[in-house]
């Protein structure tokens, strides 16, 4: 899910401390930073126990952190969001100007949720370079960053990556809200610049996919952005329960593409429409990511680019979590010779798209594209970068 409080300035580290001594009168403590990431392939398979494939990206989401001696709990962002000011961290989720909030005080309540040291009060300056609504996951970069933050505060013993992505998630789940799965917080915390992150989202189970040499990642943001995108997540994700519960399996992704056609594709009688039109994407879009693992392993980047495409043609017609603009830059994109394919990322709805292109791809090609398309996209080319770190302490 993406914040759209953040601002897109990437302040250099002495900034930031400049930055935070400005907002609380004395220097941090520790600094923290963890990266958004793309999402390659494998759509809302997450929470489905499937596989994804996902890259961390050079945009951050960076803090600044110092103990707070009164025990209170003190946020400010240089995006301007409302500054706050807690003796306590309150026990029900904050609304309104206030809901930003939720990210870093959800992330104190999860330490403690993990039985790992909190600090007794902190002070927190947040800044980000993400591009709000574009489906990049600065929700996770907060998460992940706010966390390292706090425990180094708290003097804890750094984390497993695979707990601090747990914990991120579990932030996100229980004190925001948004019923996600891991591929967001797993992806931030194992980025490997050069490398994919590979999920298998039921242990989870983490590895590492080099990304072939001579490809570039490509973002157009369209900037749309749902008014009910949390609401619509969520009720894809009650949709795919159903349907599993419906087929009698704990999670779509237990189903190969074969025994769904047998038991539940559209058209059958065992499940609704719509329904099995969500099933079917789940299923084979958890195998399509299997075939990318596999081409990508043996250099085949034609096929590489069509799962792409596919996936985004399954989002748009089966999942139904596309837009027109999605849809035109996708059109316009695959024609073009450089670019092996192209999809929607992340939750959909609004959101970028994703081009995977070879080194013929220039930047004016893509402003030629994202004039064509009507829907004056922001275009980042990203690179691959490393997870989320703790990257000075004072
Ligand atoms: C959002 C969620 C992820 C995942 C994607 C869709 O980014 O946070 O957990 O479900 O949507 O694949």
């Amino acid at each position: 899910m993406a914040l759209t409080f953040l601002s897109v300035s990437n302040l250099p580290l002495l900034n930031l401390t400049a930055q935070f001594q400005q907002a609380y009168g004395y220097r941090p403590t520790v600094i923290a930073r963890a990266p958004g990431r793309v999402e390659f392939i494998g759509n809302h398979t997450d929470y489905n126990g499937g596989a994804v494939l996902g890259a961390a990206i050079d945009r951050y989401v960076t803090v600044a952190a110092a103990p707070n001696a009164m025990g209170h709990f003190r946020l400010h962002s240089t995006s301007g969001a409302k500054p706050m000011d807690l003796a306590a961290v309150p026990a029900g989720r904050l609304t309104g100007a206030d809901s930003w909030a939720n990210y870093p005080l959800g992330v104190w309540r999860s330490i403690g949720d993990f039985k790992l040291p909190q600090p007794a009060g902190f002070d927190l300056l947040v800044d980000s370079d993400l591009p709000g609504g574009a489906g990049l996951s600065s929700s996770a970069a907060l998460e992940l960053s706010t966390a390292l933050a706090f425990l180094e505060l708290a003097g804890a013993a750094p984390l497993a990556p695979e707990r601090l992505a747990a914990l991120g998630r579990h932030a996100e789940n229980d004190y925001v809200g948004v019923p996600c799965g891991i591929l967001d917080q797993g992806t931030s915390a194992f980025g490997r610049a050069g490398q994919l992150v590979h999920i298998d989202c039921r242990g989870p189970k983490f590895s590492r996919v080099p990304l072939p040499a001579g490809t570039h990642l490509w973002i157009f943001n369209t900037k749309e952005k749902h008014a009910l995108i949390d609401g619509l997540y969520a009720t894809r994700h009650r949709e795919c329960l159903s349907a599993a519960q419906t087929l009698g399996v704990a999670l779509l992704a237990d189903l190969t593409p074969a025994q769904l056609d047998k038991i539940g594709a559209p058209g059958g009688r065992a499940l609704p429409p719509k329904i099995a039109r969500r099933a079917k994407h789940i299923v084979e879009e958890h195998a399509r990511v299997h075939d990318t693992v596999e081409a990508l392993q043996r250099g085949d980047l034609a096929t590489v680019g069509r799962l792409l495409t596919a996936s985004h043609r399954s989002s748009q017609h089966l999942f139904e979590n596309s837009t027109p603009g999605l849809d035109r830059l996708v059109d316009l994109l695959e024609k073009h010779p450089a670019v092996y394919g192209a999809r929607l990322t992340g939750g959909g709805f609004g959101g970028a798209v994703m081009a995977l292109a070879g080194d013929a791809f220039t930047a004016a090609d893509a402003e030629a594209i994202a004039a064509q398309s009507g829907s004056h996209p922001e275009i980042i080319h990203l690179l691959s970068a490393d997870g989320a770190a703790v990257v000075w302490k004072g």
